[in-house]
């Protein structure tokens, strides 16, 4: 019966492109032979299949979550937030999938788990290069990744140039400056290298745009984004840890940390700090 309607459905299709030879089909469009080869697994457990795919989908999530946050600092730099808040917004829906993947992966049990941890090795997250340049772009600079990446000379140029290049907060703190507020020069100046720490006169600029928000809607508009972004960055971290802790309880992570109480400790860490002080303060 579904056959027949399936049949009946296609062939009252007249024009189904059928002639590939010559052509370019989906597949060879998307590189699936690739991207669908790409999941060996270890070991022949049946449920190691989900742990490989849940990373790749994060990782080509990462992906574009670089590609528009690095368009969002250029907009940014160009003087087109509206363009920006566009992009931002996309990184922010993307932030829904991988937040939400962890549903998918709560279903891998401790015991299943266990039939295949040991195949890892030193394998973890925790060498993530594409999650560190998250983090680059976000201000958040930990050079032990260049180290980790010593070895793929092509990499560590990426990795290098995003380390020393300004972040999404660098960007919307110089279009403040351009707004016309008093910004600390050593703040504009600053070695972009280094994660940024909080400032007084970010802090006072910031508070005059919430309180005045018609006057300064634009800024007002970048800055609720990037609170956007940094909220769904925690709540990512949050369900990683949770996550864990229901895999693995407080054993010691395959990267070599102590695990649960690391991913505790990382979801202290505030990329925008004065977006988050001040709401006490307004
Ligand atoms: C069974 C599933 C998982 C377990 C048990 C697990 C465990 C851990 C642990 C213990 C750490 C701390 C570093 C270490 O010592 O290894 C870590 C870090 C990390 N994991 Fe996972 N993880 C899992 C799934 C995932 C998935 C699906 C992703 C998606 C990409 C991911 C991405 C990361 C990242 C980016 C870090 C570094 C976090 C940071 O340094 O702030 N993990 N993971």
């Amino acid at each position: 019966m579904t056959d027949k309607n399936t049949n009946d459905t296609f062939s009252s299709e007249k024009g189904i492109h059928t002639d590939f030879m010559e052509k370019m089909t989906y597949g060879d469009y998307l590189q699936l032979d690739t991207l669908l080869s790409s999941q060996t697994r270890l070991s022949d457990h049946h449920d190691e299949m989900l742990f490989i795919i849940i990373h790749q989908v994060s990782e080509l999530w990462l992906k574009l979550i670089i590609h528009e946050t690095q368009g969002a600092i250029q907009a940014i730099q160009q003087g087109k937030l509206q363009a920006s808040f566009k992009m931002l917004a996309r990184v922010s829906r993307i932030q829904v999938q991988i937040i939400q993947a962890w549903d998918v992966l709560s279903t891998l049990t401790p015991a299943e788990y266990m039939e295949f941890r040991d195949q890892l090795g030193n394998a973890s997250g925790f060498q993530s290069y594409q999650y560190r340049l998250v983090e680059f772009v976000l201000g958040y600079k930990t050079p032990f990744i260049l180290e980790i990446y010593k070895k793929d000379p092509q990499l560590h140029a990426i990795l290098e140039k995003a380390y020393h290049a300004p972040g999404l907060y660098d960007v919307a703190i110089q279009a403040v400056a351009d707004a016309g507020f008093s910004i600390n020069e050593a703040v504009l100046n600053r070695d972009f290298s280094e994660t940024y720490e909080k400032d007084k006169s970010v802090e006072q600029a910031w508070l005059a745009i919430y309180k005045d928000v018609d006057q300064y809607w634009d800024l007002y508009q970048l800055a609720e984004k990037l609170v956007d972004v940094e909220d769904s960055f925690q709540q990512w971290r949050f369900r990683h840890m949770k996550t864990v802790e229901r895999i693995i309880g407080h054993k010691m992570g395959t990267g070599g940390s102590s695990g649960v109480g690391y991913l505790k400790k990382v979801l202290d860490h505030y990329f925008f700090p004065e977006l988050w002080d001040l709401r006490t303060k307004i």
